[in-house]
């Protein structure tokens, strides 16, 4: 039989090219989420599945599939949609994309940083509502970030290229996380790790850059927010459930932090209607990877797995 590849929402055409030397290729036709069932419906029998952020790669899904299927590719570098211990346990592959989307989505981080510690949400939001401004010496005054302190959470590739943005923008770097990176990182960053609890209470800006984990999810409550300066930001490019977005929206609302810059939701693509409402968060939807160039780079390199893996090959890029 030949070899099936399913792919469950459309992917840059070079990428597609690339999955067509190893099989036949079924692209779903909706540019949109497939329900569960149609997920189901659409990997049965499939020996490649290249699946999207917001498709569950779980037991159901693995049923769906049957025996055959031998790779579930992500197209993210985030896996949190994937099972990885049942995919494990029935010897499917899991691949992401890493490396290929981390300046992109560095890019996006800092520009969050930007976007709100210099309240630049609020100046377009003000300009097109066109009730009139004037400059004056305390005009819409910001924060300027020289200077300041940058709270990464997770030194991981992008968590890096992001710090390294702020070391060029004057700014001190601090992180918190499971491993202490290389001497020679910390010692171009000139930067040190911390315990979270003190990178919250110290930091002029924390960006979060830890994969989204049972250990991670809401790793941002209530309690975190309350440790924050009052003068401090947040910024997440990662997951939105790493951050109580409820706990957030009552933390801007009250002062408790001064800002907040948004690109990921706890239940996409709905976002908080409290945070909808306040001045203080930039909202943008989802852009971390969001360039043609990247973009075309993650479907090539998703690609590239399904390719080696049906090749008897070993994944370029499996999930740890
Ligand atoms: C995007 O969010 C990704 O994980 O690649």
């Amino acid at each position: 039989m030949a070899t099936r590849i399913v792919v469950t929402r459309r992917i840059p055409d070079p990428a597609i090219e690339l999955l067509e030397s190893a099989g036949d290729v079924w692209v779903s036709p909706h540019d949109r989420p497939l329900s569960t069932a149609e997920l189901h419906d659409a990997v049965r029998g499939a020996d490649a599945a290249v699946t999207l952020l917001h498709d569950r790669v779980d037991d159901a899904f693995l049923d769906a599939a049957g025996p055959g299927l031998r790779i579930a590719a992500n197209v993210a570098v985030g896996y949190d949609n994937v099972d990885v211990g049942a995919c494990a346990r029935r010897g499917v592959i899991v691949s992401n994309t890493p490396g290929v989307l981390t300046e992109a989505t560095a890019d996006i981080a800092f520009a969050l940083i930007l976007m709100s510690t210099r309240r630049l949400g609020e100046g377009e939001r003000l300009i097109r509502a066109e009730t009139g401004w004037s400059w004056s010496m305390f005009f819409m005054l910001g924060t300027g970030i020289q200077g300041k302190t940058l709270g990464i959470v997770g030194l991981g590739q992008i968590g890096l290229a992001t710090a390294r943005r702020a070391r060029a923008f004057g700014m001190e770097v601090v992180y918190a996380g499971r491993r202490q990176a290389p001497e020679e990182v910390e010692a171009e960053l000139g930067a040190r790790l911390v315990p979270l609890d003190e990178l919250l209470a110290t930091a002029d800006v924390v960006s979060l850059h830890c994969p989204l984990s049972a250990e991670t999810r809401h790793l941002i409550d209530a309690d975190a927010l309350a440790r924050m300066k009052p003068s401090a930001f947040l910024v997440n490019t990662t997951r939105g459930p790493v951050v109580d977005e409820a706990a957030l929206a009552d933390a801007l609302r009250a002062g408790a932090i001064a800002g907040a810059g948004l690109d990921v939701f706890e239940r996409e693509p709905e976002v908080h209607p409290g945070l909808i409402e306040l001045e203080n968060v930039v909202l943008i939807p989802h852009l971390g990877s969001a360039t043609i160039e990247t973009r075309t780079a993650m479907g090539v390199l998703a690609a590239q797995n399904v390719v080696a893996v049906l090749g008897g090959g070993a994944p370029v890029t499996p999930v740890a």
